[in-house]
């Protein structure tokens, strides 16, 4: 029997994936986002819920795809103001002792050498619990201000496929027996047994050592969630875990069943891959209790915020587009998983428009809501779990910190209850714990 796997999904900034929510009566009651505080109190509540980690989105710069500008963005608070993740990490490492740390870092607009150095540094300081989020920057906002045109999605692919190979080649370059430390010959390492790297690639060169000596986990844990063939391929290739947004239990068991699938292809064992799918959980001591909760979550998205979001992820100026228009017939040079959930929920054979999938999108980013009692909320798991194929969860946060507050001292009792969730972590490092039960 499966156990669940979660993750907290939050971005550093005033909201996250919910657009509206700094304006819920229980938003940051007392908290500073922009503050240690707010995170370590965060991160110790995921802590106290076992989860595998915190995952930290991001994307580079506020969405300017929707009537040509960031405005919306700007007024609404849409994933706006975002503050840079990698800072947390230590902040969170110090406050906590297992909790994993997922940061998202694009490779559009950083060398691979200076990647590697920070998360090998990361690793380090946190003592084995970093994971990277592998993203390429699927918005025409982060080209703007970085200077840039963004690539199609098959070269973004050949490029990130590149860097990652690259700096897989520098964390490996160091044997487990470089250092000799021998006070006597004053030999600290044995250049024999650190390799120069020498890369010349279509995208990429480098020759150098890796500048950090290995940190605990020696490759940090690499997390994708590409959505298209090629995104799915590069996931099945490199990663320790992958995630996706499904909106229905049938359309989850499709896609674990593909991408497990892909991951044989590679010649790796496919659990050794775990599957994380993204919820939003919304429960309360009554089924009633927590439907209300959910309307007012609902009540709060603003129209305009909406598609601002829409807008931004999925790289299209939906200011221009009917809003009764079919989002199937719409080209989408960004998140193509996003598009395809979005369509998959045709109700009653209609077409999905632009407007509904605005709304769906900003007020739950196309997971399905498991709202209801504990118990509610945690059959809907089971079912992910059994029926789906999923290994484990992306938790959508609402306000923050009470609904992560809310499912760990609600729903994690529930599920170990039923003997599906751990009641210990199983290891010390990020991967021992995404690996382990
Ligand atoms: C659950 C989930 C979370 C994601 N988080 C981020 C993110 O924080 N930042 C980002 O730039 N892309 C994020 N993405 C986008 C993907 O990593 C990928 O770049 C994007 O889906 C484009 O590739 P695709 O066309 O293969 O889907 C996320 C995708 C999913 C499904």
């Amino acid at each position: 029997m499966r156990r669940a796997h979660f993750l907290g999904f939050v971005q550093h900034g005033l909201s996250s994936h919910v657009v509206g929510m700094w304006r819920h009566p229980q938003d940051k009651v007392g908290w500073d986002f922009a503050g240690p505080e707010y995170w370590q109190h965060l991160a110790r509540t995921m802590e106290r819920g076992l989860f595998d980690g915190i995952f930290l989105a991001d994307e580079l710069a506020p969405y300017n795809s929707f009537e040509g500008s960031s405005d919306a963005t700007v007024r609404y608070a849409v994933q706006f103001p975002t503050h840079e993740p990698a800072a947390l990490a230590p902040v969170i490492s110090g406050a906590t002792s297992h909790l994993g740390i997922g940061l998202t870092l694009s490779t559009a607009f950083e060398h691979p050498y200076s990647m590697a150095r920070r998360l090998s540094t990361l690793d380090h300081l946190t003592g084995g619990r970093v994971a990277w989020n592998v993203v390429g920057s699927y918005s025409p906002s982060e080209w703007d201000a970085y200077g840039g045109v963004m690539p199609d999605r098959a070269e973004r692919y050949e490029r990130i496929a590149e860097y990652v190979d690259l700096c897989q080649q520098l964390w490996t370059s160091w044997d487990d027996d470089a250092v000799v430390a021998d006070p006597a010959t004053g030999v600290w390492a044995d250049p024999a047994r650190i390799r120069e790297v020498d890369h010349r690639g279509k995208h990429f060169t480098c020759r150098a050592r890796h500048f950090v000596k290995p940190s605990p986990q020696g490759t940090p844990v690499l997390w994708q969630a590409g959505s298209s063939p090629q995104g799915r391929d590069f996931a099945a290739a490199t990663a320790d875990a992958v995630f996706a947004i499904q909106p229905t239990v049938e359309a989850v068991r499709a896609y674990t069943t593909d991408m497990r699938e892909r991951i044989a292809r590679c010649g790796r064992d496919p659990e050794q891959v775990r599957i994380y799918v993204g919820i939003l959980p919304v429960v309360a001591p009554t089924r009633a209790a927590a439907e209300e909760k959910a309307a007012l979550v609902e009540s709060l998205v603003p129209d305009g915020g909406a598609l601002a979001m829409l807008s931004g992820q999925l790289g299209v100026d939906f200011g221009a587009v009917d809003p009764d228009a079919p989002l199937v017939d719409i080209d989408v040079p960004g998140i193509q998983g996003v598009k395809d959930a979005l369509v998959t929920q045709a109700t009653e054979g209609a077409a999905v428009t632009v407007a509904q999938a605005a709304r769906t999108y900003s007020s739950r980013f196309s997971m399905p809501r498991l709202v209801g009692s504990p118990a509610d909320v945690a059959d809907g798991i089971e079912e992910l779990l059994d029926d789906g194929g999923a290994d484990g969860f992306i938790l959508l946060a609402t306000y923050t910190p009470g609904c992560f507050e809310e499912f760990v001292d609600l729903v994690v009792p529930e599920l170990q209850r039923r003997g599906r969730y751990r009641t210990r972590y199983p290891g010390a490092t990020l991967r021992d714990n995404i690996r382990g039960d």
